[in-house]
């Protein structure tokens, strides 16, 4: 019952909605359309209806664990070949999301954290190195780039203790990690896949559909060796891939399969860095951009690490206004921009949307984090203050949601949050940052949101 949705004018038959908007930007399409109109819409393409919302009340619904639970569909149901009952891409009934769950969560716990942390600083050390040479030179540095370097290191290190060189690599000549070109590959044909209609993929993806292939396949070997290292090494420092290959759900006694497995660390390959190389590249677009909150948090960061030369793990909580900046970013740009839910048993949204059980709708993040009736009137405005304790309590529950809802939230967030704020914080404590004198933001989608084509200019101060 979609009657009470509406919907945008231009409906042509068999076609739908898509005239005017463009394959390669579909959450900035919606995010227009949602302006137009309201919390609630619906889209038609190819014969698929899709239901999006953007208001906070019906996304506080929508997170009820009682009513709804996340739905795999669309993107992330176009990732299950490369990704299968990995986490991220398990449907809810599959046993494997609670085993892996299970044997994963203390992983992320704080001690866990703790012993990232050095890894984490060796890769930052890696990237200071690369960006001092370029400060030095007068060389603009490719953000996004070097970002995507950074996270995609720093994860395979501590999870899989695994080197992918990515800082030994002559980009202008090499290009990016083939990792990461097979993994942007991916990301992008599952994009695709959303707005070509299922009858003409074949034939309008038939070059896509055997790059995809080779890109699985390079995936997969990719990980295969991983693996086969570290059980020639008969185990390694108890980081996220022993935990795979050796312990035990600690009341079934289940293991994960080698299947499985490989499904795990290609996840926790590509979630564990592509969003936390956007969070990244986007705070520091904005503390580019606004010389304030700049110094703001270079204050910050001067007087919570006087005096020390490496901060250790407890101290990067403690840069409060450094991580309102990333929260302020990721409100703006949540760089997985989208979470479906569906409803477990049949129910009635906002009191008026009747819904089926197995009946879902889009949450579109950034659209809710751009709600007036709990932003106020200046939502687009990078405001860090927004994430004070006073402003934080003051808002209802539910209306920041960059990492999900539930029990399928994301489970690297702590993880992300410590790398993010500890990098940030190293960045701004070392150098002056200046953007190119016309640079727009220009925001590129491949699943997850990106800078395209930011750069910034640096001097060590
Ligand atoms: C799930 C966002 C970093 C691993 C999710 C979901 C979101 C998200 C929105 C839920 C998706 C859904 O409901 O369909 C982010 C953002 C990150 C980030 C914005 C960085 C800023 C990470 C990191 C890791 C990670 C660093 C691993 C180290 C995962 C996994 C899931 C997940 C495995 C699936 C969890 C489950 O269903 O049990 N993430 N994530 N993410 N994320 Fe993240």
């Amino acid at each position: 019952r979609l009657d009470r949705i509406p919907h945008p004018p231009r409906r042509v038959p068999l076609i739908g909605d898509v005239v005017g908007t463009h394959v390669r930007t579909p959450i900035q399409d919606s995010m227009r359309i949602a302006a137009g109109l309201g919390p609630i819409f619906r889209r038609r393409a190819f014969g698929k209806e899709i239901v999006f919302v953007g208001g906070a009340e019906l996304a506080a619904e929508l997170a009820d664990e009682s009513r709804f639970a996340k739905h795999v569909g669309l993107g992330v149901a176009n990732l299950r070949p490369v990704a299968g009952d990995g986490l991220f891409t398990a449907y809810n009934h599959e046993p494997n999301w609670q085993l892996a769950h299970d044997v994963l969560a203390p992983g992320f716990g704080r001690e866990a954290m703790a012993g990232y942390h050095p890894l984490m600083l060796d890769v930052a050390g890696q990237l200071t190195g690369a960006w001092d040479a370029s400060a030095a030179a007068g060389r603009a540095v490719d953000v996004p780039g070097d970002m995507t370097k950074l996270t995609l290191e720093t994860i395979a290190r501590t999870g899989f203790g695994h080197d992918f060189g990515s800082f030994e690599r002559d980009f202008a000549t090499e290009g990016p990690h083939p990792f990461v070109t097979a993994m942007v590959g991916a990301l992008t044909y599952a994009q695709r896949l959303n707005v070509v209609p299922p009858l003409l993929s074949s034939v309008l993806l038939r070059g896509a559909q055997r790059r995809n292939a080779a890109d699985r396949a390079f995936l997969n070997r990719t990980v295969d060796e991983v693996v086969a290292a570290r059980r020639a090494a008969g185990g390694g420092p108890g980081d996220l891939l022993d935990r795979m290959l050796e312990v035990a759900h600690p009341e079934t006694g289940e293991r994960l399969t080698p299947e499985n497995i490989r499904r795990q660390v290609i996840t926790f390959l590509v979630a564990g860095h592509e969003t936390t190389s956007g969070a990244l590249s986007f705070a520091l677009h904005y503390l580019a951009q606004d010389p304030a909150v700049l110094a703001q948090a270079r204050e910050e960061v001067d007087r919570v690490w006087a005096g020390v030369e490496v901060p250790a793990y407890e101290q990067v909580a403690k840069l409060r206004y450094l991580r309102r900046v990333l929260d302020e970013s990721l409100r703006l740009w949540p760089t997985a921009p989208a979470f479906a839910r569906e409803a477990v048993a049949d129910t009635t949204l906002g009191g008026v949307h009747p819904m089926r059980r197995g009946a879902w709708a889009l949450v579109l993040t950034s659209v809710l984090h751009r709600d007036r009736a709990v932003w106020g009137e200046d939502p687009e405005s990078f405001d860090p203050d927004r994430f004070a304790p006073q402003a934080v309590r003051g808002r209802p529950a539910h209306v920041f949601k960059p990492f999900g809802t539930g029990a399928r939230a994301c489970i690297g967030r702590q993880f992300a949050l410590h790398e993010a704020t500890l990098v940030l914080g190293l960045l701004v404590r070392r150098y002056d940052i200046a953007p190119e004198p016309d640079y727009r933001l220009k925001v590129t989608e491949r699943l997850t949101l990106m800078p395209h084509g930011l750069r910034l200019r640096l001097t060590r101060r």
